[in-house]
């Protein structure tokens, strides 16, 4: 199993370009089954959940091209953002098998899509990072809002619409990003008005809505906890592009406020992070917004502790929690990092344990006492973003840092050795 070899004590300076949106690109992908036209989506990352979720939608159905070629490794300049064309002319399978589902939980969205175009559905319960039980109630409840018939039989959710979806409203009990998805896509099929209340706000609903507008949708206050849709006969093929990700941003951020230096990160979009932008300042890092993007320095003064609490949009973000508490272990002083959207998103701890840091778990808060020096280790991570809040505390520890399983990072990072070398750290990948 590959591994990444890091040697901390180098300040990153250069330019890392920031890519897609991996949490945008897949439900822009999933929408593709809503027409038998084809979806275009321009920056879409080159990333392992990516590569999947289009097998996944190829069991459905949904044919791809890539910058026109099938063969992704051509034209697609060695593996970065490349233009992907989605066309599922005919869905020849409504059925999410286990096998598939179990490896992404995301994949288990094409449940919305599936039901308003065909009127059945059948997918298998998800899987996915092992972060908290992360059920399905809000999709069953809102998918019956909208008149679907929802029977749950040996692990798969089987799905049935007599005779078209119909509008209505519904109130999330809980802010989902998923569920808000997947009742955005269905009742975009679905006949009559329906109203979506306590809505996620992200920026990747935002552009979802987007997507399925210039689809032929009609969708309004994506973005505001009340999104209304008036549902229509049919959508057509389309053509928009990913978002830049708002987490590998806030990342890379985060990994020169820790080795200190001066990047530009290209391509990046503040409004889409603000909130971690203003923490980061706390932390002592100058951000600095810039025509081509944001650049980042932290020069001499030590890292400052600051506290927070992850919240949904435009709270800071849960999936840069981890990476922070990697930040925070080299404080000057003590910071309190409170996990409120998911339960058990704190495996990270005991890793950055082993490289010297000191945190102590107090429920869903971290309290990280900052220490003056980390010193190398071996680690691994059990998730995405756990495993890249390793990478970045390996960065500024003393010697040599070895992240094991590093599938994890390979869902949800392009090219992150390159990035990182580039400018100037000492990291490389391992194979085998
Ligand atoms: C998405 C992101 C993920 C991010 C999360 C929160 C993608 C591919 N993934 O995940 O990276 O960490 O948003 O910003 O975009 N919940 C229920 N019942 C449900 C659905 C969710 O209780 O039916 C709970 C979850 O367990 C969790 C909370 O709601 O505690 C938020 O989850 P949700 O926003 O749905 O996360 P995802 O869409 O899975």
């Amino acid at each position: 199993m590959d591994r990444i070899r890091i040697v901390g004590g180098r300040e990153l300076a250069g330019t890392i370009p920031i890519s897609g949106a991996k949490n945008a690109a897949l439900p822009l992908m999933i929408a593709s089954l809503m027409t038998s036209e084809t979806l275009t989506l321009e920056n879409v990352p080159h990333l392992a959940d990516v590569e999947q979720l289009t097998r996944i939608l190829g069991n459905h159905g949904v044919d791809y091209s890539v910058n026109g070629k099938r063969d992704h490794q051509n034209g697609n300049g060695g593996g970065y953002s490349r233009t992907i064309n989605f066309t599922a002319r005919d869905i020849v399978d409504t059925v999410a098998p286990y096998e598939l589902v179990s490896k992404m939980r995301a994949s288990f969205w094409v449940i919305g899509p599936l039901l308003a175009r065909m009127g059945v559905a059948r997918v298998s319960l998800p899987g996915g990072c092992a972060i908290g039980t992360r059920p399905v109630d809000l999709f069953i409840d809102g998918l019956q809002a909208l008149g679907a018939d929802i029977d749950v039989d040996n692990g798969y959710v089987v799905a049935k619409a007599h005779n078209r979806l119909k509008g209505n409203r519904y109130v999330f009990p809980k802010v989902s990003v998923g569920a808000t998805h997947v009742l955005m896509m269905a009742a975009s099929l679905a006949r009559g008005e329906t109203v979506l209340e306590n809505a996620a706000c992200e920026p990747e609903v935002v552009n979802l809505a987007e997507c399925l507008n210039a689809m032929g949708a009609k969708i309004h206050g994506a973005g505001t906890p009340t999104i209304t849709i008036d549902g229509v006969d049919q959508l057509s093929g389309a053509s928009i592009r990913v978002i830049p990700d708002r987490i590998e941003t806030g990342t890379y951020a985060m990994a020169v406020a820790m080795t200190g230096g001066d990047v530009l990160l290209q391509g990046a979009q503040p409004d889409l992070l603000q909130t971690a932008l203003d923490v980061i300042s706390q932390t002592g890092a100058e951000i600095t917004p810039t025509n081509e993007g944001i650049r980042v320095k932290r020069n001499g003064a030590g890292i400052s502790p600051v506290d927070v609490t992850t919240e949904p949009f435009p709270g800071f973000p849960t999936d840069l929690q981890a990476q922070f508490m990697g930040l925070m272990t080299k404080a000057k002083g003590k910071s309190h990092i409170t996990e409120t959207i998911f339960e058990n998103r704190f495996m990270h701890v005991q890793e950055l344990a082993r490289l010297g840091a000191r945190i102590h778990l107090s429920g869903q808060t971290a309290i990280v006492e900052g220490v003056s020096k980390l010193k190398g280790a071996p680690v691994m991570a059990t998730d995405l973003r756990a495993s890249v809040s390793l990478v970045i505390a390996g960065l500024a520890a003393e010697g040599e840092t070895t992240v094991n399983r590093i599938y994890h990072l390979d869902r949800g990072f392009e090219r992150l050795e390159d990035k990182l070398s580039g400018c100037g750290a000492v990291i490389e990948r391992i194979s085998g």
